[in-house]
């Protein structure tokens, strides 16, 4: 579905000049659903962001199958505030043409596949974090996109909530046969959603878990000795501190 190739990003020049990403060969195949771990700051976003276009990578390309089309759920849910939620969430069909009558009926069954069919009159400034959230993902869906790409979508929810929407990302998943590139802090959420999952590290996927739990996955998944172990592993593989930027010797030797 997208064939990413030795591609590296970095911003700025000279004593500002920072590598984020380096030499990625990436693979998202259709139908598929992979998650990206990494510290703050590792270059997560940016990955997405290149993957869409939004940023253009100082080397490297980045190749999506014919016709794929691909919604990014931002790591800000980005509402206009002048409209409300429901104006919100078509607003992609509205830039795309659609006729009024489509869009409405298709903004309402987004919002209610997040659970917000309630809130469509209310605007950006009435809701929570949460629910700000909920609606990015609805404006995501409202167009039924091929590939959808998430940046840590679930990270404003209380936990209960974020549990079901898990499950509910995964019935969609599961019955539309998306193609999802996830990112998450969470070990838990990954494994829950993914079929694979990578750690980036140091501008480059340092490390790939292949999750074998057997789908469908339920509460009960928690349960299973591989979830476990494969948490296990990961938390090992990830750096325990964050890994600051290493200062010049000189300053490191001071302090
Ligand atoms: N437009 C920009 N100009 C300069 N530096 C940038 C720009 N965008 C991102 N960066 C830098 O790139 C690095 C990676 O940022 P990015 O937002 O991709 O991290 P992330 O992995 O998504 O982190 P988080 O988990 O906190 O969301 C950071 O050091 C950040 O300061
Ligand atoms: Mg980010």
């Amino acid at each position: 579905m997208i064939t990413v190739s030795n591609l590296s990003m970095s911003f700025g020049q000279g004593r500002r000049h920072v590598q984020v990403l380096q030499d990625i060969d990436f693979h998202l195949a259709s139908g598929e659903f992979v998650s990206i771990i990494g510290r703050s700051g590792s270059g997560k976003s940016t990955f997405l962001d290149v993957l869409m276009g939004l940023i253009q990578p100082t080397q490297g390309t980045v190749e999506r199958a014919d016709r794929a089309s691909m919604s990014y759920v931002f790591q800000k849910p980005a509402l206009l505030p002048w409209r409300n939620v429901l104006r919100n969430v078509y607003l992609p069909l509205q830039v795309h043409g659609v006729r009024r009558a489509d869009r409405l009926k298709a903004g309402m069954d987004a919002l209610r596949k997040v659970g917000l069919g309630y809130a469509a009159h209310l605007f950006p400034f009435q809701l929570s974090g949460g629910m700000a959230q909920r609606v990015a993902i609805a404006r995501a869906l409202v167009e039924n996109p091929d590939i959808l790409l998430m940046d840590e979508p679930f990270s404003a929810l209380d936990p209960i909530l974020r549990e079901n929407m898990n499950f509910n990302l995964l019935s969609l998943w599961q019955r539309t046969q998306k193609t999802v590139l996830f990112v998450t802090h969470s070990i838990e959420e990954a494994l829950i959603l993914s079929d694979r999952i990578l750690i980036l590290e140091n501008g480059t996927f340092v490390q790939r878990f292949d999750v074998t739990l057997e789908r469908p996955r339920t509460y009960e998944s928690f349960q299973d000795p591989r979830f476990g172990e494969l948490y296990r592993h990961i938390r090992n593989a990830l750096p325990l501190q964050p890994n600051l930027p290493r200062a010049a010797p000189d300053e490191a030797s001071a302090s």
